[in-house]
């Protein structure tokens, strides 16, 4: 698993001192994710559970964005939304992920860009980041288990406010609230992730993956039951007549009108 990335892949993946980087890699659309990255993501995490050497993996984007989550140009396509779909594989992977997953967040997380967060053990943000889960404003519902983990982690108040209004949070109010690990300087942000990475890569892996379990096992029949009913609803939102004219109203750079909607 070293690099496997040829540089026009959408998903770039390194390995290096036993962490193994995704990157997403879609600049010029703010590094949404596609269905053909989520199959890879769900597969790559396969394979990184299962390999020795990987000690961790880290998720972070090409160009500043970290994601502008999932691709709207999939959501009109009208993607299946089954438990086959890779969307749902990535996220149940992301639940049953037995090492330490890392996101280095340093810019713009949007939709499942936040809502992965959630599964993952540790999350550096530079000052530029900027959280938000706008599920409500595109007529669609949580997803990810957004739903089950938000308000445990966040608070019920803070919870519904995000996912009902759809409001953004910068790193400082994220890391206050408890999604964000540590804000590390913009100016040394590569240097401090990596210092951090190497001395999670140097643990003993065993000792991690156990103390990862006890933390998480309590959470994960949880998430995945949220997962499966966010899923069932999303997929009908999807298909609304709200939710086309959210997607319209994006793709025409004009705010939606939902007033004749009951
Ligand atoms: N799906 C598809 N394309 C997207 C996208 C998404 N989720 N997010 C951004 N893009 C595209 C834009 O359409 C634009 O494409 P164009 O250059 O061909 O017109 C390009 O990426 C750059 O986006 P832009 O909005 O100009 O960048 P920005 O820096 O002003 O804002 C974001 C960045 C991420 C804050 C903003 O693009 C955004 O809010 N995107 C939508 C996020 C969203 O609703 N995601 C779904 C959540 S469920």
């Amino acid at each position: 698993m070293n690099n496997t990335g040829a540089t026009n892949e959408t998903i770039l993946t390194q390995e290096s001192g036993g962490v193994l980087f995704a990157t997403f890699n879609r600049p010029d659309k703010k590094n949404a994710l596609t269905h053909d990255m989520y199959a890879r993501l769900a597969e790559l995490l396969r394979q990184a559970d299962a390999t020795p050497g990987v000690r961790a993996v880290c998720f972070r984007g090409a160009g500043g964005a970290f994601t502008s989550g999932n691709d709207l140009m999939d959501f009109l396509s009208g993607p299946p939304m089954d438990e086959n779909s890779p969307v749902l594989q990535f996220i149940h992977g992301l639940i049953d992920f037995r090492k330490p997953l890392v996101a280095a967040v340093t810019g713009p997380a949007i939709g499942i860009g936040t809502t992965m967060l959630l599964h993952c053990d540790l999350v550096y943000a530079s000052p530029k980041a900027f959280l938000q889960m706008p599920f409500t404003r595109l007529a669609l519902c949580p997803e990810a288990a957004s739903s089950f983990l938000l308000p445990r982690v966040i608070g019920l108040t803070r919870a519904s406010e995000l996912l009902l209004l759809g409001n953004g949070i910068d790193a400082r109010t994220a890391h206050a609230w408890g999604l964000v690990t540590a804000i590390l300087p913009e100016d040394s942000f590569d240097a401090e992730l990596e210092q951090r990475l190497a001395a999670l890569a140097a643990l003993p892996p065993e000792a991690v993956r156990a103390a990862k379990a006890l933390i998480r096992q309590p959470l994960i029949n949880g998430a995945h039951d949220a997962v499966r009913r966010e899923a069932e609803l999303f997929a009908g939102r999807l298909s609304s007549a709200e939710a086309a004219e959210a997607m319209q109203a994006f793709l025409e750079r004009r705010p939606p009108d939902f007033s004749r909607f009951e």
